[in-house]
């Protein structure tokens, strides 16, 4: 529908950040984090938009076609002795452009060692930011399901399908997903959880190899094969799901007393 009056700079930007457009993008990526004001220090600005920064960094080599970075990220990945070496290849990695635009990687939080492991999908702002998973809104919903059972972040371990932030938050492309497939495939063979737990439908449908969606997948008892072993795996609804149909917070409710009752 079209407005009958223009709208305000406000609404405008209200609108925008409503529909997850909340950061300008350009060709070359922004240090937000170590970027300065042309103003100097202690000297009043005019303006408090940001300018670009003195020194621009280097141009970012092209990302190779995705079948190059799928294969060379299944090489890598493979070779990985632990997860450290892991989180140190993905720093290196520079086969998925989603790296160029996030602002750091986001590889994991919780223990390393713990018995159960959740993936989500991507990071979303708050994790890009903090460089830790599920640390949002819909992080803390995952803190409180977590407790429902007993769980915190020292029992559980916690990572993403794709540990780069897309920008704006959108989905990311099937090959985005399967250039970092084989990272997410050994992170969880290295933490080898005897219980994996998918969060919401392009987790469940990635990892677990089903086309199913999350109402049909949810509640059932999958095999995951990590490589050395084989383990159980449920699918259930994404927190950022659950924020925006309560009402299913009961079926998930269910998944998480089946998941509790195998780790018992
Ligand atoms: N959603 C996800 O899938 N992962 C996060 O880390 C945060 C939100």
């Amino acid at each position: 529908m079209t407005p009958d009056r223009a709208l305000t700079a406000h609404e405008l930007l209200t609108f925008y950040l409503e529909a997850g457009v909340d950061c300008a993008l350009m060709d070359e990526p922004v240090n937000r984090i170590s970027d300065e004001t042309t103003a100097p220090r202690g000297q009043p600005q005019s303006s408090p938009v940001r300018t670009t920064p003195a020194v621009l960094p280097a141009r970012a080599e092209a990302a190779p076609a995705p079948e190059v970075a799928i294969q060379s990220a299944r090489e890598a990945a493979r070779t990985a002795p632990s997860l450290e070496v892991l989180r140190a290849m993905l720093e290196r990695f520079d086969g998925c452009a989603l790296k160029s635009t996030a602002t750091r990687l986001v590889f994991a939080d919780g223990n390393p060692l713990a018995r159960i492991m959740f993936v989500g999908e991507a990071p979303g702002r708050e994790e890009d930011i903090e460089g830790l998973p599920f640390v949002g809104r819909s992080g803390q919903l995952l803190n409180r399901m977590m407790a429902a059972i007993g769980l915190d972040r020292t029992k559980a371990y916690i990572a993403n399908v794709i540990p780069w932030r897309p920008p704006g938050n959108r989905t990311p492309t099937p090959q985005e997903t399967q250039i970092c497939l084989p990272f997410i495939q050994r992170q969880i063979e290295l933490v080898n959880p005897d219980v994996l737990v998918t969060l919401g439908n392009p987790s469940t449908q990635t990892l677990l190899s089903t086309r199913e969606g999350i109402m049909k997948t949810r509640g059932r008892w999958f095999d995951y094969d990590t490589g050395t072993r084989r383990i159980k795996a449920m699918a259930t609804f994404h927190p950022a799901y659950l924020l925006r149909s309560p009402s299913y917070k009961r079926l998930a409710w269910e998944d998480l007393r089946a998941i509790s009752k195998a780790l018992a």
